[in-house]
């Protein structure tokens, strides 16, 4: 279960702005549902969830089981929506030390010396001096993605000396059902391919093989995630209330000048999900002069470098705590006799109950400092409460986008800056 309590910043704002804003968000609420806002040809995400294809699925856990069975370490080669899914799942669920497989990165920038390190790695023995078994997952819905293709180029070269005659076992494409760059290398070297949808966007497909295939790899029940996120769906079908108050709540604060919208995950497990929703949201919203931007904090860590902004810089920002109510098997602080810390006045608290405090601390004084709060709160870490996450913020991205006015679902500002790039590149 989700908790949402937007009453902290809903207490910033007075009754006509918020009645104005609730009011637009219903009628973008309507347009979605009827199919006849902008971008209606994007709402595969939606579409998946009303008819799930569960022999899809089925096909992607148990690709995911063969890799957990058979791979040491499996790369995930994307950017943007086809890599922040999939991490933001592995890092809130997968173990953090001495995983199997071993989930490492690469594509998601311009690094070259890193991919030198990481094939250097990848090279040398595991703990027990046996060769490291390598898996590849090249995921770009386009296949023409820059640092994407480019990795990928460096990293099939390395897989071919390392592994020949083993590609179609070791590489695994997801990519766009069809054309691109990406399938085109599938067909030549026969490796196997995952179709991310046509109608589902980037920033909209972890709930596809983008970021479905690296869960299930990495041991995440992804049916109970899949069908968690259908039934959120239908739920708020039924009853959008939830949505539109949180999304009312956001474009109330941002009519009325708020700018930036700090995303703080108060578990450092969440710190991904944040990374994720900063994507969904920001290249959802900054179009035509307009959109909050969205920042991302991990606390308690950042209290101790943006702490004193947040309380008492410029107030032009909001922020969103990303929490878990529940937290079980944390250790609990040992009593010492000599108590030379001082730290016994903690004594016999879990680190969660400690964690607790810290956000319910911090949510007191931010407010009081004149910060609008948002708390979304996960009754606990796992599958199925993430599921709902990810739906929820989906549905709240599209309407509140359409509720400023955007169309949620294009980035031509991220074309912008990939012909300019190109251009110096000297590709025609
Ligand atoms: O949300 C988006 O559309 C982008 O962030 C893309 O996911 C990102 O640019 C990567 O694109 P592709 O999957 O085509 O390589």
């Amino acid at each position: 279960m989700l908790n949402v309590d937007t009453s902290p910043a809903r207490s910033h704002l007075d009754d006509t702005a918020l009645q104005s804003a609730e009011s637009r968000v219903n009628e973008a609420w309507a347009q979605l549902q009827s199919g006849e806002g902008p971008g209606a040809e994007w709402l595969g995400w939606r579409s998946m969830l009303a008819d799930p294809n569960d022999a899809e699925l089925e096909r992607i856990d148990a690709l995911g089981g063969e890799i957990r069975e058979e791979a040491d370490v499996l790369v995930v080669c994307g950017i943007g929506g086809s890599y922040l899914g999939s991490r933001a799942l592995v890092e809130a669920l997968a173990p953090r030390f001495e995983a199997k497989p071993e989930i490492v990165y690469a594509g998601r920038d311009l690094d070259g010396g890193y991919l030198r390190e990481l094939t250097g790695w990848l090279e040398r023995p595991g703990p027990e001096g046996e060769p490291r078994s390598v898996y590849l997952n090249v995921v770009s819905k386009s296949g023409t993605t820059l640092e994407t293709a480019l990795a990928f180029r460096v990293l099939r070269a390395w897989m071919e000396e390392r592994y020949p005659g083993e590609l179609a076992r070791r590489i695994i494409c997801t990519t766009g059902q069809e054309g691109g760059a990406l399938n085109a290398l599938a067909r030549e070297g026969g490796y196997r391919t995952l179709a991310i949808p046509e109608d589902v966007g980037g920033r909209f497909s972890v709930l596809t093989p983008a970021g479905l295939l690296p869960a299930a790899a990495a041991g995440i029940d992804i049916r109970t995630l899949y069908y968690e996120a259908v039934s959120r769906y239908k739920e708020l079908e039924e009853d959008p209330a939830p949505a539109v108050d949180y999304a009312a709540t956001r474009l109330a604060l941002h009519e009325g000048g708020t700018a930036v919208d700090l995303l703080a995950a108060f578990e450092p497990r969440l710190h991904g999900m944040a990374r994720w929703l900063q994507q969904l949201l920001g290249e959802s919203e900054g179009k035509k002069g307009r959109g909050l931007f969205p920042a991302v904090a991990t606390y308690s860590t950042d209290l101790h470098s943006l702490g004193q902004i947040v309380q008492q810089g410029r107030r032009n920002l909001m922020q969103t705590f990303l929490r878990v109510e529940s937290m079980p098997h944390t250790p609990r602080v040992p009593r010492e006799d000599d108590d030379l810390d001082g730290l016994n006045y903690t004594a016999g608290r879990s680190f969660h109950e400690i964690n607790r405090r810290a956000f319910r601390g911090t949510l007191q004084a931010h407010s009081e400092g004149g910060v609008p709060c948002i708390t979304v709160s996960l009754d606990r870490l796992n599958a199925q409460h993430l599921g709902d996450f990810i739906y929820f913020y989906e549905l709240v991205t599209a309407i509140y986008g359409y509720a400023l006015g955007v169309n949620p679902f294009t980035q031509p500002g991220v074309e912008d800056y990939k012909k300019a790039v190109y251009h110096l590149l000297g590709r025609e």
